[in-house]
């Protein structure tokens, strides 16, 4: 089947097995690869993209469904230098191996960008979603919050 929508910001159309998701789609076919995959089943959420705006894991979605969708992924959040969320993220050592980070910032982008005020708990109960295998999830946290000044003024 033929797929038409916009991945960061550019107009797309590719052909997929209508069983392929977008997570596959967006990696394997596009070779925008900072989409990681991880347990593909909807649990680690590092395939978290934007869809419209939302944050959504890319393992549970089909290619097909995002038909006219505007789709942002890691890559789409920053141009030639870091977004605020990713120098946060290096700031506090939010990252070791860097598996989870595309999902986590995705994640917290959507977050901070219709909450920029949001509290700690908040912002642990929305990445509470998302698994990290080195960082404790602490430096993570900071980071985000960190962040937040930001998304407040408009500098997304
Ligand atoms: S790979 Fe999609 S949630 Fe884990
Ligand atoms: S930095 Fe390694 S899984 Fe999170």
């Amino acid at each position: 089947m033929q797929v038409q929508f916009e991945l960061n910001g550019e107009a797309v159309i590719t052909d997929v097995e209508p069983r392929t998701t977008l997570a596959d789609c967006i990696r394997d076919g596009l070779r925008k690869t900072g989409t990681h995959v991880g347990c593909e089943h909807g649990v680690c959420g590092a395939c978290t993209v934007l869809i419209n705006g939302d944050a959504v894991r890319a393992c549970l979605v089909l290619a097909v469904q995002v038909q006219g969708d505007k789709v942002v992924t890691i890559e789409g959040l920053s141009g030639d230098e870091l977004s605020p969320l990713q120098v946060a993220f290096r700031k506090h050592h939010a990252l070791q191996c860097g598996f989870c980070t595309p999902g986590f910032i995705t994640t917290a982008h959507a977050l901070l960008t219709n909450e920029p005020n949001v509290n700690e708990e908040r912002v642990r109960d929305v990445l509470s979603g998302n698994l990290c295998r080195c960082t404790g999830y602490i430096p993570i946290v900071e980071a985000v919050l960190d962040a937040r000044i930001h998304y407040a003024r408009g500098e997304e």
